[in-house]
């Protein structure tokens, strides 16, 4: 992790949240990626990524489970501080495991700890209208936050799989205005997972904030995908936004470089990537 010293003679400075929002601003797409440890957060800060998230499908990639719910707290942290210790300029963002942060206090306590023990910049929430308080508390007490909509794969179990989200009219409209709210409760970025083109259009529309998404379409600010899913190193089904960058490449970082230009030049993602 890069210290107040060494930013001094850094010819670039580190992202941080505002860099993000003249990302948005200037129309420059930000290039996102998951990473678990600190062998691959130095790769993924090498190639340019701009934000790095510590996800809770680290209970899918990592330890093997079907589902992201079996996470907890100090797995997060511990996966953190490895990743932080490998980024120099990327943006790091933990990911809120499913049922900590169940009211704004439960949420707070184990915020402040993924940002004093992890090392995390920002913390990313699985939200919609039931986290606006939650969201609401964090920001009054400076915590950074990622309101992550659209399908929410801690909910997977109520949701009965995981399901492109926002498909009709009112569930797109729901979504759209549930980001509205979360940014004037005080998120500062929206990550979309898994709606069609329009929704994410509409979603970047509606709010400032930077939209990032995952199987959103080409029209969001930025685009993020898990990491071992574009190495080719993910086996099995994987979701139709997936792309292997490894395919053409010679090595992990050629890879995650070829993905950062992609985002960067809008090849990533293309039709075949996307819902409608
Ligand atoms: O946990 C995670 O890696 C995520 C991404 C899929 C966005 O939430």
């Amino acid at each position: 992790m890069y210290t107040q010293l060494e930013q001094r003679g850094m010819a670039e400075p580190p992202v941080n949240i505002g860099t993000l929002a003249d990302m948005k601003q200037k129309g420059e797409p930000i290039a996102c990626l998951t990473a678990y440890d600190a062998s691959y957060g130095l790769l993924v800060d090498k190639a340019g990524v701009d934000l790095v998230l510590v996800g809770d499908s680290l209970g899918m990639v990592i330890q093997g489970h079907d589902t992201t719910v079996p996470v907890t707290v100090d797995d997060i942290i511990y996966h953190t501080k490895n990743v932080a210790r490998g980024l120099h300029h990327a943006f790091l963002v933990a990911d809120m495991p499913f049922m900590s942060y169940t009211h704004p206090e439960h949420a707070l306590d184990n915020s402040v700890r993924m940002m004093q023990e992890g090392g995390a910049m920002m913390i990313k929430l699985e939200g919609g209208d039931g986290q606006l308080e939650i969201v609401e508390y964090l920001a009054r007490h400076d915590i950074p936050v990622c309101a992550h909509l659209g399908l929410k794969p801690q909910s997977v179990h109520k949701i009965g799989g995981f399901k492109v989200q926002g498909r009709d009219e009112t569930a797109a409209r729901r979504i759209t205005a549930s980001a509205r709210k979360l940014q004037d409760a005080g998120a500062d970025i929206v990550l979309l997972e898994c709606v069609p083109n329009e929704v994410g259009a509409a979603v970047t529309a509606e709010v400032d904030v930077p939209v990032i998404g995952i199987g959103a379409g080409p029209d969001v600010d930025g685009q993020i995908l898990v990491l071992y899913d574009i190495l080719d190193v993910t086996q099995g089904r994987l979701p139709k936004f997936v792309h292997n960058f490894m395919d053409g490449q010679t090595s992990p970082l050629a890879a995650i470089q070829a993905y950062v230009k992609a985002v960067k030049s809008g090849a990533y993602p293309a039709t075949e990537h996307c819902f409608s």
